[in-house]
């Protein structure tokens, strides 16, 4: 039986900014924001780390499966924004869970990081190495955001989703991925400084090293082809018409790339998950954010053939085929 999804949960800090927030001292405006991003609002955690926004939601999913935490054999966090550069914030969940017996790790492949996640969890449990991963995909981007940059400030937010992975119980869950690395891609969005090429020091903090450097352009222009690309390629590769796909679920950057994937999909809008109105770009959070309310609130339903895609830093890029199972 292939790997699946079995239950899921997300958690938004409460603080909503508007885009009025960043009018009052930037040069931009909320009518500029909406038209060229989608974005109307974001939240922003007020305090603590990355491992804060994911435990709310990571009690929420366990609950939602109705499994003891110490039934968790195996801690998966992607996320760009880690409580500390080690120890991993896999480690952190599972001890401020308290998961007695697991292993666990980091992944990092920014905001395609939720897809190669998915995927090693489900090949994980495929193979038997793990029995119930707990999947988290999360970041606090208001950690590495300058938020006098106005190129990318407006941007991004803060968010959690959390799945349980587990085999199915029947031919549902993880049919098919396509994912793609090209490190051609670093220049254009990478956070310089804080690794072992430019460990931190006094210049780097007082320089612009230590936050999100983006080329809104180049990255706009590789994350249209890319996603698109790379939906399409997996309809085709499956044999799937517009008609059978339920739903598309985009990683939520930028509402014109959503728009041009599901154009090129043939999809009509009805059909696309898009929530960056409310919560900007979260980074890994943003899949599995979308899953968890278009589950909660039941339009996501048993069966459905979804497709997820997302383009991100790296370059990294991909497509998920799923029928949902829950
Ligand atoms: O999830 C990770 C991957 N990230 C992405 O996918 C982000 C991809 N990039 C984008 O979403 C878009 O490139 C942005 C939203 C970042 C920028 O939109 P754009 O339509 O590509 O704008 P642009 O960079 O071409 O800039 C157009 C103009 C420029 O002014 P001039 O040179 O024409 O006078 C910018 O300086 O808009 C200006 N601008 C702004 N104006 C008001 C840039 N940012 C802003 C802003 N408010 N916040």
């Amino acid at each position: 039986m292939p790997a699946t999804i079995t239950a899921l949960s997300h958690y938004l800090p409460p603080n909503v900014v508007p885009n009025s927030y960043f009018s009052r001292y930037l040069d931009t405006n909320d009518e500029w924001i909406q038209s060229r991003t989608g974005i109307k609002e974001r939240r922003i955690a007020q305090s603590g780390a990355n491992s804060d926004l994911i435990i709310p939601a990571a009690l929420k999913a366990i609950e939602n499966r109705g499994i003891d935490k110490q039934e968790i054999d195996c801690v998966i966090v992607s996320t760009v924004t880690p409580d500390h550069m080690f120890p991993s914030t896999a480690a952190i969940v599972q001890h401020k869970l308290g998961i007695k017996k697991a292993w666990g790790f980091d992944i990092s492949a920014a905001c395609s990081g939720f897809l190669f996640a998915l995927t090693t969890a489900c090949k994980l449990v495929e193979g038997g190495a793990a029995k119930r991963v707990l999947l988290c995909g999360s970041d606090k981007m208001s950690s590495i955001m300058n938020f006098n940059d106005r190129g990318h400030a407006i941007l991004f937010g803060d968010g959690a989703g959390v799945c349980i992975i587990e085999k199915s119980d029947d031919d549902s869950g993880i049919q098919d991925q396509i994912l793609n690395i090209d490190g051609v891609g670093g220049k254009h969005l990478i956070q310089v400084s804080g690794g072992s090429f430019q460990p931190s020091s006094k210049e780097t903090v007082e320089g612009v090293g230590h936050y999100i450097h983006q080329e809104g352009q180049p990255v706009f222009k590789a994350a249209v082809k890319g996603m698109a690309d790379v939906s399409k390629e997996i309809m085709d590769k499956n044999n799937l018409s517009s008609d059978d796909i339920a739903w598309l679920v985009p990683h939520q950057a930028n509402k014109r790339i959503i728009d041009a994937t599901g154009k090129r999909m043939g999809l009509s809008e009805d059909k696309v998950m898009v929530n960056i109105d409310k919560y900007g770009n979260t980074t890994a959070g943003t899949i599995p954010i979308c899953l968890s309310e278009w589950h909660l609130d039941g339009r996501l339903k048993k069966g459905d053939k979804i497709v997820l895609s997302s383009f991100g830093a790296g370059f990294t890029w991909g497509a998920i085929l799923m029928e949902w199972s829950i």
